[in-house]
């Protein structure tokens, strides 16, 4: 029996990495995604009944479920060296020359793209996957090996024959652009659906495929990498006993034990050949699923490397050549200015659309006025966009030998001095490079923004309410402040386009509902500017009700831990506005809370001022959450991590041994709960 079942254990997951390969490395399934799946159900319950025959290289490793607390620093046998660059075909001859001088001219190079990820250390011990470290600082890098286990194309357990026993192979890990662009689509989704707004969404959103997948290696649930499709090209073999005598061919019988070597890569005979394959993929690369930033060039034969050997930094034989950024020349149309919904203008460039790095640009980032001086451009001339790695291009020069004399009679660009929503007079702080909106309570996008904020989650929690809605309502001339939401009627609503009966009583619900939400979150929600979460806690326990706080004067909102002279000033400015008192005022009429609770009442003093708080752990009286609240109404602050600053660690049952190991190293005193229930009653 026991035999059987090891026996089919090992059948299955010789299948499902037979599957794996042929669908991640060879881009040529065999079986229905539905099919595996199936495989794959049944290998975890095998191993679930039966423990004993997990084996070290099981394909349900995949799917990740190993959290890493802390990534182990582990020294690389090899140390992981870079290459140094070259931006220019002059560059790339002298390279060359200088082995040529070296004594070598019967030399072959082998092209390779130069992929723009992490790049990672795998070292394989009897065909099984070991270890998979980061470069770190190239002497120490991370253990990720947990991590880089989901990564579809890396084989836990290599195919064939032929490998040595133990040996290194390197590659570069990246975040495929579909992927990266399918990730960035949902986080929209969902984000738009909680009514976040679009300066938010850009802020969460993953910047470029890089950060994306360095963010990614270094998460602590596998789990969550195995969500993210992370891809794998190996281009760099190390070991004392490797089968062939050069990189290239290496490489190729690489391939055979199951990795993924890219196809781009080309062995050729002369300097002139890895010119031909550079001006090939200049052009090629957008077409690719990888970003690439160049081509690395290396010798090929190991005696010449040999030969040649390395400086401090990099190998004598290889070299990075990089891609210009790629740029186009374009007309500069219009220049039209967005308020954003803190009021600050952003100017935006409206370009003649035209082609770059595969997308299609109409627009382009100006930053402000001091960018649009520097640049001297002027509407009708003939600009200069580039694309970095990063999403939004920018203007980088004007080409003066297009300008004419009409455009020149055209005369510098005159920045706006109104606001373009509302018309309000904008303004320039000393020092600061945007011009604002000061028209907090009355310019649409400011407005709209401010009521975004107010029902997002983390304020009053109105689901059911997103951007769209809002920008419904007001332009409907439906709301025109936060206060104005608590008398919509069913009615109205359902005049609205694409607003069913269903929808309308679920807004009214969640409006309703809103009337719970405690005061320290309230006044998070009403906007005022600066007050984070935090902040609004701390003042709420600390001020007890709006109208103590609305009385209070600068020296004593100064008292309060954490709140220096911008944010008192704001506040004191925040509540002398009429319009801001006349909506407070009609809030509090409609019921939304503006004083602690009574319970919040009881509870709440100062006895924990300026203390911070680590909690981790199991309690028994009180839940995880429940003490920190206890913590914040007595003028505590939680915190994440324990640094030299942590005033106390509350630790419960179960509390991590990393932790505690961090407090004692660094003489924060921890305390139990009833030691802190103490120190509060
Ligand atoms: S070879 C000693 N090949 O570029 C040789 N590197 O500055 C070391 N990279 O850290 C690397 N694609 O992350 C090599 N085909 C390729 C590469 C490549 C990307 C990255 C790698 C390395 C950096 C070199």
């Amino acid at each position: 029996m026991s035999e059987e079942i090891k026996n089919k254990i090992e059948e299955l997951s010789k299948k499902l990495e037979e599957h794996n390969y042929n669908y991640y490395v060879l881009a040529n399934p065999t079986i229905s995604d539905l099919e595996f799946d199936k495989l794959l159900e049944e290998l975890i319950r095998y191993e679930k009944e039966y423990p004993q025959y997990l084996r070290s290289d099981s394909p349900s490793q995949r799917v990740g479920g190993t959290v890493t607390k802390e990534f182990k620093s582990l020294k690389h046998k090899y140390p992981m060296l870079s290459l140094s660059n070259t931006y220019n075909e002059e560059e790339l001859r002298d390279f060359d020359d200088r082995i040529r001088k070296a004594g070598i001219t019967d030399h072959e190079y082998v092209c390779e793209l130069k992929y723009d990820g992490v790049s990672i250390s795998l070292t394989y011990l009897k065909g099984e996957l070991a270890q998979a470290v980061t470069r770190g600082d190239g002497e120490k890098g991370d253990d990720v090996t947990a991590n880089v286990k989901t990564i579809k194309s890396i084989p836990i357990r290599l195919r064939g024959t032929g490998y040595p026993d133990e040996f290194e192979i390197r590659g570069e890990i990246f975040m495929p652009k579909k992927e990266f662009l399918r990730i960035n689509a949902a986080i929209r989704k969902q984000m738009v659906e909680e009514g976040y707004t679009e300066e938010d969404i850009f802020e969460r959103q993953l910047k470029n495929p890089r950060n994306a997948t360095a963010g990614t290696l270094k998460q602590q649930d596998s789990k969550a990498v195995a969500e993210r499709k992370l891809d794998c090209y190996l281009y760099n073999i190390l070991g004392e006993s490797l089968p062939k005598n050069s990189h290239f061919e290496n490489l190729t019988e690489a391939k055979n034990w199951g990795f993924k070597v890219s196809a781009d890569m080309e062995k050729v005979s002369s300097v002139e050949g890895v010119i031909k394959y550079l001006d090939k993929w200049d052009k090629k690369r957008n077409q690719l699923d990888v970003e690439t930033d160049g081509v690395v060039i290396k010798v090929n034969s190991f005696e010449h490397q040999k030969f040649l050997g390395f400086t401090a930094k990099s190998p004598r034989w290889a070299i990075a050549y990089k891609f210009k950024a790629q740029q186009v020349s374009t007309i500069l149309e219009s220049i039209s200015y967005q308020v954003g919904r803190t009021g600050a203008i952003t100017p935006v460039a409206n370009l003649k659309p035209v082609q770059l790095a595969g997308t299609t640009v109409k627009r382009a980032s100006l930053h402000n006025a001091d960018i649009i001086e520097k640049l001297d451009v002027r509407i009708g001339d003939t600009v200069f966009v580039e694309k970095g790695g990063e999403i939004i291009p920018k203007i980088i020069a004007v080409d003066l030998t297009k300008r004419d004399m009409f455009i020149e009679a055209g005369g510098p660009v005159k920045y706006i001095t109104t606001c373009p929503e509302c018309n309000a007079e904008l303004v320039r702080n000393e020092g600061e490079a945007n011009h604002y909106c000061p028209n907090e309570s009355g310019c649409p996008p400011q407005v709209k923004g401010k009521m975004e904020h107010y029902v997002s989650r983390k304020a009053m929690n109105i689901d059911s309410m997103g951007s769209e809605t809002i920008a419904q309502l007001f332009d409907s001339g439906l709301i025109r402040n936060i206060a104005d939401l608590y008398v919509l009627k069913k009615e109205d609503l359902l005049k609205l386009e694409r607003m069913a009966e269903k929808s309308a009583n679920n807004l009214l619900a969640g409006i309703e509902e809103s009337k719970k939400v405690p005061f320290e979150r309230v006044l998070f929600a009403i906007g005022i500017r600066h007050i984070g979460e935090t902040t609004a806690k701390k003042l709420a326990y600390s001020f007890k009700s709006i109208d103590a706080l609305a009385n209070a004067n600068v020296e004593q909102l100064l008292e309060v831990g954490d709140i220096g002279e911008r944010i008192a000033n704001t506040i004191v400015e925040f509540f002398a506005d009429e319009t801001n008192k006349e909506i407070i005022q009609r809030l509090k009429m409609y019921g939304v809370q503006f004083e602690l609770s009574e319970e919040q009442m009881v509870n709440a003093s100062e006895k924990l001022k300026d203390k911070t708080f680590v909690v981790s752990g199991v309690f028994t009286q009180f839940s995880r959450d429940e003490i920190k609240k206890m913590i914040e109404q007595n003028g505590g602050k939680n915190v994440g991590s324990i640094s030299g600053k942590t005033s106390y660690v509350l630790a419960g049952e179960n509390m991590g041994p990393e932790k505690l190991k961090k407090a004692e190293k660094l003489g924060v005193p921890i305390i139990s709960e009833n030691e802190f229930i103490n120190m509060i009653s």
